[in-house]
């Protein structure tokens, strides 16, 4: 077996036994939880820009209507020759959406996902532009950022962080995440950061739990993920998709209720849990921001100037922060 491919078998070994280990610690917890990030294999992914495309969940039309109108006045600023980098690429179409605006070419074009299929595909759509050599980094928010502080070369570098992903961390370690990437940057780079503002409860119900019912097709893809490369036996119609307003905390939070008493085992992960009636799993929060606590979180986190861009009909702030 060619040495690369045996790499490449110990590698998706390591991430199996990362993601039993995350299922047998998360599904044990109280609440009991799964780490989102699960949610992005090839399917999941393709389930994701399926929500992306759902009349009722705006945030990533609005997102691109911002980037499209204001391209060129996003990247005036900054130095070049310009790396432009994105943090949870997905399809990688508002990045190809921002460089086909600007008209110019870059650098480099760094793309960093957990999903490799979402990658692959952010890379055929991105090369289309011929704006510049495209680098592919199969990779959590954090192992991306320490690869863009070592790829990094001379002028600025943008890194963009869109979708309101920011608001599926809790507060402190949305913080931690903001602070993280400061310190990936350097004096002159800046943050592009995309998040979802505080609206109505019957809309945001609605962006999280759609009369197609994609987004509960999303949720319990985890469920089907875990039957299938851990060896689960959870009932996919046994778990129904709820998503509720926290207006305390003002966040949506996602979970898959158990309308019964069952029991589930994962044998990856050594698990044999018994869910009693009315138990849930909570997989996803997605906080809802006002535009000036936006700032004032960029602010908290050691960036300098900010400039805002909001749609105010979706209402869906980009700002920008200079590091
Ligand atoms: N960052 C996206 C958001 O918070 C992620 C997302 C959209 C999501 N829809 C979802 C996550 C449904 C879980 C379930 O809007």
């Amino acid at each position: 077996m060619p040495a690369e491919l045996r790499g490449a078998e110990l590698r998706a070994a390591d991430l199996r036994r990362a993601f039993a280990d995350d299922v047998r610690d998360y599904l044990q917890r109280r609440p009991r939880q799964l780490p989102s990030k699960y949610f992005y294999d090839a399917l999941g992914s393709s389930l994701f820009e399926a929500i992306c495309l759902l009349p009722w969940y705006r945030i990533t039309r609005a997102e691109s209507a911002l980037l499209e109108r204001h391209a060129r006045e996003m990247l005036e600023p900054l130095k070049r020759p310009l790396t432009l980098a994105e943090l949870g690429c997905g399809s990688g179409d508002k990045l190809a959406l921002l460089a086909t605006r600007a008209s110019e070419r870059f650098q480099s074009i760094q793309l960093v996902d957990i999903s490799p299929a979402a990658l692959y595909a952010a890379r055929r759509r991105v090369e289309t532009l011929r704006a510049g050599p495209v680098v592919l980094h199969p990779a959590t928010y954090e192992q991306g950022l320490t690869e863009l502080a070592r790829v990094r070369r001379e002028g600025a570098m943008l890194v963009l962080f869109l979708g309101s992903n920011l608001g599926n961390f809790d507060p402190g370690p949305a913080r931690e995440m903001l602070t993280r990437i400061r310190a990936a940057l350097q004096p002159g780079d800046a943050l592009l950061l995309g998040t979802d503002l505080v609206k109505p409860e019957r809309e945001l119900l609605l962006a999280y739990d759609d009369p197609l019912q994609v987004t509960a097709a999303f949720n319990r893809n985890l469920l089907r993920r875990i039957n299938d490369e851990l060896g689960g036996t959870f009932d996919l119609d046994g778990f129904a998709h709820r998503a509720v307003w926290n207006a305390t905390e003002s966040r949506i939070e996602m979970h898959l209720a158990s309308p019964r008493a069952q029991q589930v085992q994962v044998a990856a992960a050594g698990l044999v849990i018994d869910f009693a009636a009315g138990d849930t799993i909570w997989t996803e929060s997605s906080h809802k921001y006002e535009a000036t606590h936006v700032v004032a979180e960029g602010h908290a986190a050691g960036f300098g100037s900010a400039d805002q861009w909001i749609d105010t009909g979706a209402r869906f702030a980009l700002t920008r922060f200079s590091a």
